[in-house]
């Protein structure tokens, strides 16, 4: 093997197709997947893959300090690529603290870890930080977030991405590690947890249950298919400059009732049904607190330096995605069962 890559969060939604992409495009590399497995993790994913030679997956918990330095100590990683975290906006208005354990301390933890192992001799080494748009804030009904724009977190989620963002840069600053971060915009594809408004209301559809549009639905996103996050990181990982910021974007905005309504009509077609008998199940709900209106990524940095540019429009990726959730849904209903039910009623009844 001529490298070892470390992927942290791989068993969960966008760290299943990084690591996929990377064991397969990549067969001299070693792969190591340090995960938790919490509620969003899943062994599932990586089915295909998991006999790959160049594969290894370890189960531990950012959070413990020691447990994250033994693991660097033995499989002396040359490169990390970071995405574990708590990721969803509703479960870090109810439980902000698990979010900044996982996502800022745990991202100090292999700060850490990997500054002590590349003691200061950071030839041929990286550390790359995955991350969202959502530090930018909120835009208004027109603008991009580009690389420059002032971080301005209103989630606990967000506020806790930005913060790992900053000791990602000052470890750069400070110690000279070898850094380059990617915000990212909203994904969808296979594999998304069905908490998050594609799949949940896919899942929904399926089980003729209520689709709850938070607040006026007018709300905004810039979607982009998960294969084509993946790519953008492993483009960044091998061609990004250090201590650079990269935004990665679909240049393709939805309002949430419009996106939905597109779902309700795929879906209908896919399953024969009379069109309008999905969209009968939209239903208007409480709004999110602190709900962000729009975000929209200005994508030209990476379009420009590394030749980045979605692989899919979203009528194509949204129906690859329809058609994996029907054809898996074993899948769906093994991860909405017990503690799904409880955080659903929870949230929503
Ligand atoms: P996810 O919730 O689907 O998966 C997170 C993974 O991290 C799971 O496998 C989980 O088991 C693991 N994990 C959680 N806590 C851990 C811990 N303490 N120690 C080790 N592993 C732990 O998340 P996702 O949607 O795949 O997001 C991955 C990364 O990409 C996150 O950092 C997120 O902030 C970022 N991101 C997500 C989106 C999006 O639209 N989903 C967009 C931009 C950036
Ligand atoms: P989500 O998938 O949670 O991603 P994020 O909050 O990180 O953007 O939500 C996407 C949008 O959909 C967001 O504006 C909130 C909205 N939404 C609903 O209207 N209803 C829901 O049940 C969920 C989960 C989200």
């Amino acid at each position: 093997m001529t490298k070892t890559i470390l992927i942290t969060g791989g068993a969960g939604f966008i760290g299943s197709h990084v690591v996929r992409e990377f064991v397969t495009k990549y067969p001299d590399c070693h792969i190591i997947n340090l995960d938790a497995l919490t509620y969003a993790g899943n062994l599932e994913n990586l089915k295909d893959i998991e006999h790959r030679a160049n594969y290894t997956f370890v189960k531990a918990d950012i959070r413990a300090d020691s447990a994250v330095q033994a693991i660097f100590q033995q499989y002396q990683p040359d490169g990390v690529i970071h995405l574990a975290a708590e990721s969803h906006v509703d479960r870090s208005i109810t439980d902000p603290t698990a979010f900044v354990m996982t996502n800022v301390i745990g991202t100090v933890n292999l700060l850490n870890a990997a500054k002590e192992l590349w003691k200061n001799n950071y030839e041929g080494k990286r550390f790359h930080h995955v991350s969202t748009d959502e530090v930018y804030g909120a835009l208004g009904d027109t603008g991009l977030f580009t690389e420059e724009t002032s971080y301005d977190p209103h989630s606990p989620y967000s506020a806790s991405k930005a913060s790992s963002d900053h000791f990602v840069r000052a470890y750069q600053d400070t110690y000279g590690l070898p850094v380059v971060i990617t915000n990212c915009s909203n994904n969808y594809g296979p594999n998304h947890f069905p908490e998050k408004l594609i799949p949940l209301c896919i899942h929904n559809i399926l089980n003729n249950r209520p689709l709850p549009i938070y607040g006026d639905g007018k709300y905004t996103r810039d979607w982009l298919y998960v294969v084509d996050h993946a790519k953008a990181i492993d483009l960044v990982f091998h061609g990004g400059k250090n201590g650079e910021s990269y935004n990665v974007g679909g240049f393709n905005e939805w309002q949430n009732i419009d996106l939905v309504k597109e779902l309700c009509k795929q879906m209908d077609e896919k399953l024969g049904r009379p069109a309008g008998t999905a969209a009968q199940l939209i239903t208007f709900v409480k709004d999110r607190p602190g709900h962000d209106l729009r975000y929209a990524i200005d994508a030209t940095k990476i379009n420009q330096e590394l030749g980045y540019r979605p692989s899919v429009t979203f009528e194509q990726g949204l129906s690859i995605t329809i058609d994996w959730y029907l054809n898996n849904q074993e899948w769906l209903d093994n991860v909405t069962s017990g503690d799904y039910q409880r955080y659903y009623e929870k949230q929503y009844e």
